[in-house]
């Protein structure tokens, strides 16, 4: 998989630039606030269709303009690639694949990319929200069914939630005060409930399941130590008799207590839950070694390494953790790296490396003429 050149017009920062790819090992260097991470963010963007700093649309579209358009070529599987996405304010997208077009979910299926940034810590650090977020943005590029489910089980407990708030509104505040068609409504709403919901969780355990061991054997090479990394993913498959469990509560709250959406998945080291005992050292460690995982994987479901986006997290690493990280990519990854300076442990790996500068939105070296005149719309 590889990125070959970008074309941004009104994205972020970036009013005109068109950028390049011309090696496997991109280094990305500018001083803060330049533009590095929206750089990679676009990337991000073509992979996972949504980026986590965003949580609008806007946010992504230039200040002073009303929109943004990414221009990819890309290579994967020695085929070509062309994706052009124009990104409105409104939130409403246009994406056209090899001028073909397609809904914007269909970004996540062409182009493949594991991007590893500072706050990655916060998969360990953080609400088990962020750690269902992280597993939901990485099966959705390893299963292309994944994406389909999960939508599916977001709406069925939306309006399964709408039930119970309706019935509540309406005076029943138990199974015991509904009558015989709502309690046909409530089995109906179950049915399709338990299924959307073992859907997901089945996906996600599986995901677990063949991540774990990879990123435990990562561990252990990377802290040399016989530390075993564990991953115990806390969601169960349910049946009726679950729900029923907590009927009382699902009506109290006017929300369903069990399912994906409240799912827990635990890292372990020899059995300590990493959050409340692990070192910052190792939870970087963790981060590090579940993102090799993720590259093996992507690598078995798709015959090819994704992209590596590197956003300024060498300098989070000591040495040896730098030079485990830079050493066991393949080199035939395509990989980018944004950094403020080219240390001592970049500055062997850049030796190969096309070396980028930034500065206010604009690529050093390169015409802002040289861009775009691409028909989307
Ligand atoms: N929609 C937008 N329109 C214009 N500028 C924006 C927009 N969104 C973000 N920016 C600006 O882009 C600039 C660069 O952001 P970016 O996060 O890419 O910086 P960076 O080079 O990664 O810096 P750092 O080294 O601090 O991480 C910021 O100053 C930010 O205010
Ligand atoms: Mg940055």
């Amino acid at each position: 998989m590889f990125v070959k050149s970008l074309k941004l017009l009104g994205f972020r920062n970036y009013i005109e630039a068109a950028i390049e790819f011309n090696q496997p090992k991109t280094i990305i260097i500018g001083k803060n606030a330049q533009g590095k991470t929206n750089l990679l963010e676009v990337i991000q963007i073509l992979s996972h269709v949504k980026s986590r700093r965003a949580s609008r649309d806007s946010d992504l579209v230039h200040f002073d303009l009303g929109e943004a358009i990414i221009h990819a070529t890309a290579e994967r599987n020695q085929e070509e690639l062309e994706i052009a996405l124009l990104i409105r304010r409104s939130g409403k997208r246009t994406l056209k694949i090899n001028e073909i077009s397609h809904k914007p979910n269909e970004l996540l299926h062409h182009i493949f990319s594991v991007s590893f940034m500072v706050d990655d810590i916060e998969i360990i650090n953080g609400s088990p929200s962020r750690r269902r977020d992280w597993l939901d943005s990485v099966i959705a590029q390893l299963d292309f069914g994944y994406k389909d489910k999960l939508t599916k089980f977001e709406k069925i407990l939306a309006q399964r939630n709408s039930f119970f708030k309706e019935l509540v509104e309406a005076g029943s505040y138990y199974y015991r005060d509904l009558n015989t068609s709502q309690q046909d409504q409530l089995m109906v709403w179950d049915e399709l409930y338990i299924a959307a919901a073992n859907d997901v969780t089945g996906l996600r355990a599986n995901f677990i399941m063949e991540l774990e061991p990879i990123a435990a054997r990562y561990y252990s090479e990377i802290s040399g130590s016989d530390t075993v990394l564990a991953l115990d993913y806390m969601g169960m498959q349910i049946d009726q008799e679950a729900l029923e469990e907590v009927r009382a509560r699902d009506f109290a709250r006017g929300y369903s207590n069990v399912g994906p959406h409240r799912d827990e998945l635990k890292f372990l080291l020899n059995g300590s839950l990493a959050s409340s005992f692990a070192s910052q050292g190792e939870r970087r460690s963790i981060t590090l070694a579940i993102k090799l995982a993720e590259l093996e994987l992507h690598k078995t479901k798709h015959g090819e390494y994704p992209i590596l986006l590197l956003d300024d997290v060498l300098a989070e690493l000591d040495e040896d953790r730098q030079d485990y990280l830079l050493e066991s990519v393949n080199p035939q990854t395509q990989v980018i790296i944004t950094t403020t300076h080219i240390g001592k442990h970049l500055e062997k790996w850049s030796e190969n490396a096309q070396i980028m500068e930034i500065e206010a939105g604009r690529v050093m070296g390169t015409s802002s003429e040289a861009t775009l005149c691409y028909d989307i719309a």
